[in-house]
């Protein structure tokens, strides 16, 4: 039997505050398997240690317990086999788009540096796939947030990572902006192509819709302490477009995730409970 490209076994996390000693518990006994090709999202209530989940996989930090696992060896650390993605751009403004997309490339993978010449070409291959073509000489105060983003993608592709680790990519942007960036995200990853072609994805979000659109399984955290409450098999056909929205599946598919997160999220913004409708109040 193969192993999964990604294999999470009881993984514990906490974190202790160096001035006072205090512990919190981020991750409880979470376990996953992941395929190669995948597509996941992570969906659930702020501070269910989605982040932490991705940070440990990304090799940034280590579990208190449990196994983590890449191709069936142990992650030991981060390594450019996975590269990963933010919200905030995370772009060099000092930089152009083309340096910017090249960043990681100008060190070279360990055992084959790229000459300038493949460097060169595989920059304009990745601007071009981003739809970034004829932006390459600007600098990132001069994209918007949508264009941004596309650079901090080309780049994260660039290096040629097996597996994309992206923590609410698209969460900054406007609502419109971000439809286009899912569909193109869905395109870059290889919707179409045979799934051996397509890269493993983790995607982080808040936005339900957005996490039925892209994956074809959504996991749903839980948190005080982070667990994987559920995890769905977003049978929606592929590829997708914007008239899955439309498909009854898709609104029966978010509503019951939205039903397994709303009481926690009510909770984490302070509120007790779902608030009452009108009518309830004037009864
Ligand atoms: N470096 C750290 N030191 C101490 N506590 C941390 C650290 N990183 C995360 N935590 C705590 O672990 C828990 C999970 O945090 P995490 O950032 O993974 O949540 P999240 O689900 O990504 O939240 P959000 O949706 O707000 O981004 C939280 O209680 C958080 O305060
Ligand atoms: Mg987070």
């Amino acid at each position: 039997m193969t192993s999964p490209k990604l294999h999470l076994k009881g993984i514990t996390k906490s974190f202790v505050a160096p001035r006072t000693g205090q512990q919190t518990l981020a991750l409880a006994d979470v376990s996953l398997d992941i395929e190669d090709g995948e597509f996941i999202c992570i969906v659930g209530p702020s501070g269910c240690g989605k982040s932490t989940v991705l940070n440990l996989i990304a090799g940034l930090d280590t579990p208190s317990a449990g196994v983590l696992e890449k191709d069936g060896k142990p992650i030991t650390g981060p390594g450019a086999d996975r590269g990963v993605m933010f919200q905030d751009y995370a772009l060099m403004p000092w930089q152009t788009v083309q340096d910017n997309v090249g960043f990681g490339l100008r060190h070279g993978t360990p055992g084959k540096p790229f000459t300038p010449q493949q460097r060169e070409e595989r920059i304009r291959h990745f601007v071009e796939l981003v739809g970034l073509k004829g932006s390459e000489k600007k600098y990132p105060h001069q994209l918007s947030g949508g264009m941004r983003q596309r650079v901090a993608l080309a780049r994260l592709l660039a290096n040629g990572p097996d597996i994309l680790l992206m923590d609410e990519p698209l969460g900054a942007l406007d609502a419109q902006t971000r439809l286009i960036l899912q569909i193109e995200l869905l395109r870059i990853w290889g919707q179409t192509a045979p799934r051996s072609e397509r890269k493993t994805a983790i995607f982080i979000t808040h936005d339900i819709e957005e996490a039925v659109f892209l994956a074809d399984r959504v996991v749903v955290m839980s948190s005080h302490p982070g667990r994987v409450r559920a995890v769905l098999d977003i049978d929606l056909p592929r590829p997708r477009d914007e008239s899955v929205r439309a498909n009854p599946r898709f609104g029966q598919l978010s509503e019951q995730i939205w039903g397994l997160i709303r009481d926690e999220a009510y909770r984490a913004i302070g509120g007790a409970d779902e608030p009452r409708s009108e009518t309830a109040d004037a009864a």
